[in-house]
């Protein structure tokens, strides 16, 4: 293979992945001067962005002016369990409400108060309402806002492209080895700065909320690069997929419906949220169907509904449910808001999940409950990054959102989400910017490298004979379904390690059919790469943390352990291409972080804690 005859593409800096962290983080290079394009798996718009339908959540006060960043720090902290990332938590409490008032300037058009200001609701774990929203259908708004914007920034978009592997001189960036899914051809891009933003990996499991394009290829090419991964124990599942029927199982249903007061019974028609409420949240939880209603109605010093715990919490409960046999016929969890809200206000607050369920289901949600359980929704950990400027620990590689770890900790908050990609891909941006112009020499690509990257890729359609990569996709999400869920054991996280390791041997093997155009089977071989580097790192940390936290249940280790409160798990390549597990220490955190998030909210409401900055 002659690299010079390669389609090559010049850029400054190159963003992997068009969702929101991408867009913004492509915004910020733009304006920074650098010339700027995106690579995207798949066509632009279709990103798990749109999957956080409920809201972006930033400490505006708009519906209650009691809001700030620190009790918005605070409350991440406490759903994260203190494993955050201190710095990002408060980076992300403090920027969120100016990127969400600039998303606005750039035509996002938000629901309104009365008063005409950006509408907010309520969500798990948030104290106040904060969600400022589009009805369901905020990540879509979010995306066509940055979209809209991004087109006449001058930024080059490069659709159906997947990136393969990194190309470095001297341990720098210096450019990213790429196909194009239609065609099949190979692209060469020349790069002093690389941007991931590609998502999490949820294919990893079979009822899960994302898409065909989240197999962790981020994760993995920033692994193979050299990068760190950290956190991978904590995925996030989200409480309330559709469970019926078959073909739509996992698809979200947004936690707006409980946020706009749907409650959740099992099959003897108990609202049993209120047996699972943890002694952490218990004084701010109400304990009585009246104080839950009276919340819902309005009622003065009334306590948040049990339905608004985090979604570990949540996710759990419902699982534990199913477990005692009284589940929804069809192995869920029934979701009501026909009997609390009018119709119109369904369809004016809720119009996507009316759409959903009538149309996939059959289902009209303003006269009956919904059939909803836990769905793989989104990964905690990631690539490790530092957090002011997110470069990984690879000079010239950055990552923001999904992709990236620590500002969610062990579990995230809903509607943290859509914030995380417009501070962190703002961030990003100016940390790449900052980067490039610190820059001595250009990195210069190695012709080597690269030709060894292609072949690489090549391989599974060279093969004479080999396994089908359908079939092992399948294996791996049976692997994962059932021993690294939403409730795991020594026993069974031991046993998938051996399966994901047998499944490696049969992944070296695989085969493509076909020449590589138009070929689904030959992107299928080559994610399987990345989705076992995911898998097993996640199932790696998974066994290694012996504690419950968050969003990481071990039924053998129950409850969250003083001893792993410090701990994190970090994920590197090791010189023999083995993946190589470290537990290292977290940094102590600077003490007014550390007073606010452990504070009483009483007297952190009060002023009684932390100066005012
Ligand atoms: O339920 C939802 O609307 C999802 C939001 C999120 O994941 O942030």
């Amino acid at each position: 293979m002659d690299v010079n005859e390669i389609q090559t593409i010049e850029h400054d800096v190159l963003i992997v992945g068009a969702g929101g962290a991408g867009l913004r983080a492509a915004i910020e290079c733009s304006a920074q001067g650098l010339s700027t394009g995106v690579i995207s798996k798949s066509l632009l718009g279709k990103a798990h962005t749109v999957m956080a339908e409920g809201g972006m959540a930033a400490a505006m006060g708009n519906v209650s002016p009691r809001d700030n960043w620190k009790v918005h720090f605070r409350d991440t902290m406490r759903g994260g369990k203190f494993q955050n990332v201190w710095r990002m938590a408060e980076l992300h409490a403090k920027q969120a409400p100016d990127r969400v008032r600039e998303l606005e300037e750039w035509g996002a058009v938000f629901d309104r108060t009365k008063s005409g200001l950006i509408n907010q609701r309520n969500f798990g774990g948030h104290r106040y309402p904060r969600l400022a929203h589009v009805g369901d259908r905020t990540g879509l708004e979010l995306i066509r806002s940055l979209q809209d914007h991004g087109v006449h920034q001058g930024i080059d978009f490069h659709m159906e492209c997947t990136g393969l592997e990194i190309l470095k001189d001297a341990g720098r960036v210096a450019g990213l080895a790429a196909y194009w899914r239609d065609t099949g051809r190979f692209v060469l891009f020349k790069t002093k700065a690389i941007v991931l933003a590609t998502g999490g990996g949820g294919r990893c499991w079979r009822v899960t909320s994302n898409s065909w394009e989240y197999t962790g290829d981020g994760l993995a090419i920033a692994y193979n690069a050299g990068a760190t991964l950290m956190d991978l124990e904590f995925t996030q599942f989200h409480p309330t997929g559709m469970v019926w029927p078959p073909s739509v199982r996992g698809i979200l249903v947004t936690e707006g419906v409980r946020g706009d007061g749907g409650i959740l019974k099992n099959t003897k028609g108990d609202r049993f949220m209120f047996d699972y409420v943890p002694e952490r949240f218990a004084a701010e939880t109400a304990d009585t169907e009246k104080e839950a209603n009276d919340w819902l109605a309005g009622v003065e010093g009334a306590r948040r509904p049990p339905e608004l715990l985090t979604r570990d919490v949540v996710a759990r409960a419902i699982t534990a449910e199913l477990k005692a046999g009284r589940g929804s016929p069809h192995g869920g969890a029934f979701l009501d808001i026909a009997s609390r809200r009018d119709a119109d206000f369904i369809k004016r607050k809720l119009p996507s999940m009316y759409h959903q369920f009538k149309e996939l289901a059959e289902v009209d949600i303003t006269k009956d409950p919904m059939e909803v359980g836990p769905t793989l929704h989104y990964f905690m950990g990631g690539i490790k990054v530092e957090a002011d400027s997110q470069m990984t620990s690879v000079p010239g590689l950055f990552a923001c959102g999904e992709c990236s770890a620590g500002m969610h900790g062990a579990n995230r908050l809903g509607g943290n989400s859509l914030s995380d990609l417009i501070v962190f891909g703002r961030l990003s941006g100016l940390g790449a910017a900052q980067y490039i112009r610190g820059l001595g020499n250009t990195p210069q690509v190695d012709g080597e490298q690269t030709r060894m990257a292609f072949r690489k890729a090549t391989a599974p359609l060279n093969r004479e004979d080999g396994h089908n990569p359908y079939v092992l996709h399948d294996e791996l999400q049976d692997i994962m379904g059932a021993k690294v869920g939403i409730v795991r054991n020594e026993q069974d996280l031991t046993s998938a390690l051996d399966d994901l390791a047998s499944l490696k041997r049969k992944v070296k093997t695989v085969k493509a059919h076909g020449a590589s155009q138009y070929n689904p089977g030959w992107h299928e071989a080559l994610s399987m790469d990345s989705m076992m580097i995911t898998a097993e790192a996640v199932t790696k940390c998974a066994l290694s943390r012996q504690e419950s936290r968050g969003a990481h249940t071990r039924v053998d280790y129950e409850g969250e352990r003083e001893d792993w409160l410090p701990y994190k798990n970090e994920i590197t390549r090791g010189a023999d291409g083995e993946m190589v597990l470290t537990k290292v220490k977290r940094p102590e955190p600077p003490k007014l972080l550390k007073d606010i998030a452990y504070s009483n909210i009483d007297d952190l409401e009060a002023g009684k804690v932390g100066a005012d900055n």
